[in-house]
């Protein structure tokens, strides 16, 4: 029987950036409608969505200022938050939107598994939803090409020792901000000043979720960054510019992992510009019984990004309440456009 909700959801987006825009596209041209819109204040509050998602006609849903709008009457099922990475700045989204009684998928890297970064910012987002009996999941391109690979390759192992992954992230189409917060164009002193970052990155918090998906204990995780450097110089579209030849292309961040169990994990995940023929690639190696291996190549991560919200979309909606990580989704389904899993 039809079921108006799960044929058509009706999303509301909270972020009317790159990815919200983008997210609110892939729904529309399934079918399905978004009901809100809100943003900081700004010149996008006030405007037609449709303006903002390059459309002919206007949607009818006016951009609202996330700190003046009413979201106590909202009739929609799932918000879509796509405002920053970390938990402290999505957390009044998180606690308007669950507390509408809407479902929640957050883009935030942190998102992808609040338990690994703050446990008790984690347990409130896990009260509020189970209050409202809704679902709060992260969910992220890592869903679709970090975690589920590895989850199977493990999964056929009666034995494990450890996991290696490695990667390359092209960071010249996300912009100027992405290729200066990995250092591009830095020299050496820059980077050492700069480049080390403060505290973990967010590689670690699906390294993290990727391990304890596995039922291992991790009782630590240590991160190292190094610059990348090249023998040629290479330009960057995101800064206008070109880095000479040793400067700084982006940065290496190298994770290790230790569970209660004995077992290890290592990244090694490359975030920096293309030496010429690269493409964007991800690859796991698992030393089990039986051992195996994993090369995948990304043609476009900014599509795949808004892809892998939009398809978990149905996931998160018949998720039970409460915060529910992307591994105990399953591997995410594709679904013809418009037509049910
Ligand atoms: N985990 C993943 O797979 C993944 C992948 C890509 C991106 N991300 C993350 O997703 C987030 C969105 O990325 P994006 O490229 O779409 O960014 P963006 O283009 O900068 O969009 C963010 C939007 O949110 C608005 N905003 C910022 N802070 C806000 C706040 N506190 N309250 C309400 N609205 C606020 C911004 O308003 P203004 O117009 O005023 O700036 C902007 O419209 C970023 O944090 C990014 O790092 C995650």
């Amino acid at each position: 029987m039809a079921n108006p909700r799960v044929d058509a959801p009706r999303l509301v987006t909270y972020g009317v950036g790159r990815f919200g825009t983008a997210i609110a596209r892939l729904a529309l041209e399934r079918g399905w409608s978004v009901v809100a819109a809100y943003n900081r204040a700004g010149p996008k509050v006030g405007q037609d969505l449709g303006a903002l998602l390059g459309l002919d006609d206007d949607l009818g849903v006016v951009v609202e200022d996330t700190d003046r709008a009413d979201f106590s009457g909202i009739d929609a099922d799932l918000g879509v938050v796509t405002v920053s990475d970390t938990l402290t700045t999505n957390l009044p989204a998180y606690r308007r939107l669950l507390g509408a009684g809407l479902d929640v998928i957050c883009l935030g890297g942190e998102a992808t598994y609040p338990q690994s970064v703050d446990e008790a910012l984690a347990a409130e987002i896990d009260d509020l939803a189970r209050a409202h009996g809704v679902t709060f999941t992260g969910a992220s391109v890592w869903d679709a090409y970090r975690i589920w690979p590895v989850l199977t390759l493990a999964g056929a192992c009666t034995d494990l020792r450890s996991l290696v992954h490695t990667s390359l992230t092209l960071v010249d189409h996300f912009g100027p901000d992405a290729a200066r917060g990995v250092g591009v164009g830095m020299d050496g002193a820059a980077f050492a000043r700069e480049g080390d970052g403060n505290g973990r990155s967010l590689y670690c918090v699906f390294m993290h979720l990727v391990l304890g998906a596995l039922g291992l204990d991790v009782v630590e995780v240590w991160e190292r960054r190094e610059p990348v450097v090249h023998d040629e110089p290479v330009r960057s579209a995101a800064l206008d510019r070109v880095v000479e030849a040793g400067e700084s292309i982006g940065t290496r961040f190298i994770i290790d992992v230790a569970t209660a169990e004995g077992v290890t994990a290592r990244a090694e995940l490359d975030a920096r510009l293309g030496r010429p023929g690269e493409v964007e690639h991800m690859s796991w190696t698992v030393d089990g019984d039986p051992p195996a291996s994993l090369r995948l190549e990304r043609r476009d991560s900014l599509h795949a990004t808004a892809a892998c919200v939009i398809n978990r979309v149905r996931d998160v909606m018949a998720a039970p309440p409460g915060l529910v990580t992307v591994d105990r989704l399953g591997p995410m389904k594709f679904s013809h456009r418009g037509g049910l899993p």
